[in-house]
């Protein structure tokens, strides 16, 4: 199809200086700033540098504001987006090195993300540290330890006891300790087993309160998620409790953390009915459905699953160990395998 184009004398004059500017700017990256000088030394933030100095200068010279500040966007990039603080409890076991390996993958990929990592433990293992320095992700490395009445025992069902509540209540504490009132930003409870589509970050970016999306996996539903009518969450369609007043996975909400700052006391509580933790903290920031931000193309979108990883069979580990244990029986000294 023609389509016909009217160019306006205003237009003409945009794209005159823009291309002005552009060719000044050229000038100045080779002469001045010798950013394109290969000699010239090139530190971490060499690009952020030259591009900061050269906003500088446009600016000062009052020459097109529209591409300086198209500039100031460039030179800022990722800065300027609202940090994510991703919450992860973890806590030891055979998966948690691939759990937070392939977690720190996703979030390499995640510009402007802070990782909130808290071990369910007496501390801080240098094991998870050096992952987290490994993985080149902002850090912070916390810990919190569930009473051990809480703890799972083994072969218990997972559903029994709540998990990563006090790792999660020792993050929001860190947040408000680090970050006065006001601060932007935006939370979110990131469990170290789900399965993050890198799109469902650039959903969340800018929630102003609480924002909502469906999550894939969970609740005994291919996706569970929240109804939405001409832009606002009426309902859930939730199968499992779903009369809770806000019958959403730890997966499927963010909070800005502005809004959790002006509720200090707003955090998870150990002791409540399976499956009320999300409604619990909810419940404190905000006072209804109608307030929730739908995101996710009005939560048509699966971006989130809460998928489960098996625990591996490793009873070979304790047949061989049992085996070692009864010594080289039967077999020649120097055959045996070396311990210790
Ligand atoms: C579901 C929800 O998706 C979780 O957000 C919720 O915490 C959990 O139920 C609950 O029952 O409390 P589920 O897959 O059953 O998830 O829970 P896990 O993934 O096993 O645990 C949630 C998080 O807590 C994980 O990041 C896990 O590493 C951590 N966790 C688990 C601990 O820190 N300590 C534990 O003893 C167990
Ligand atoms: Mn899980």
């Amino acid at each position: 199809m023609f389509m016909r184009y009217r160019l306006r004398p205003t237009r003409l004059l945009t794209a005159a200086a823009c291309l002005g500017t552009l060719l000044w700017l050229v000038v100045l990256l080779v002469t001045t700033e010798r950013c394109l000088d290969p000699s010239h030394e090139r530190g971490k933030y060499w690009t952020e540098r030259c591009l900061h100095s050269i906003r500088a200068k446009l600016e000062k010279s009052g020459h097109g504001a529209d591409c300086s500040s198209a500039l100031r966007r460039l030179a800022e990039g990722d800065q300027a987006l609202p940090t994510i603080y991703a919450v992860t409890p973890t806590y030891d076991r055979h998966v948690q090195e691939a759990e937070l390996t392939r977690l720190s993958h996703t979030f390499r990929l995640v510009p402007q993300l802070h990782w909130i990592v808290v071990e369910d433990g007496e501390e801080q293992t240098h094991r998870v540290g050096r992952l987290l320095r490994r993985s080149g992700v902002v850090h912070t490395h916390l810990h919190a330890t569930t009473p051990p009445e809480q703890v799972l025992a083994p072969g218990q069902p997972s559903w029994l006891r709540p998990k990563g509540v006090l790792q999660r209540n020792r993050a929001l504490r860190w947040l408000r300790d680090t970050f006065p009132r006001g601060s932007p930003g935006v939370v979110f409870f990131a469990d170290d087993d789900n399965t993050y589509d890198l799109r469902l970050f650039e959903e969340m970016r800018n929630t102003r309160g609480v924002s909502v999306w469906p999550v894939g996996l969970v609740g005994g539903l291919v996706v569970e998620k929240p109804l939405v009518r001409d832009g606002h969450v009426v309902g859930w369609n939730a199968a499992w409790k779903p009369h809770r007043p806000f019958p959403v996975d730890m997966a499927g909400f963010a909070v800005s953390l502005r809004l959790l700052l002006e509720h200090p006391k707003a955090q998870f509580r150990l002791w409540l009915p399976r499956g009320m933790q999300e409604s619990h903290l909810l419940g404190q920031l905000v006072t209804g459905l109608h307030e929730l931000e739908p995101k996710a193309r009005n939560c048509s979108q699966v971006l989130v699953w809460h998928t489960r990883t098996e625990a591996p069979k490793l009873d070979m580990e304790s047949k061989r160990a049992a085996k070692l244990q009864a010594g080289p029986r039967g077999n020649k000294a120097h055959e045996s395998p070396a311990t210790g």
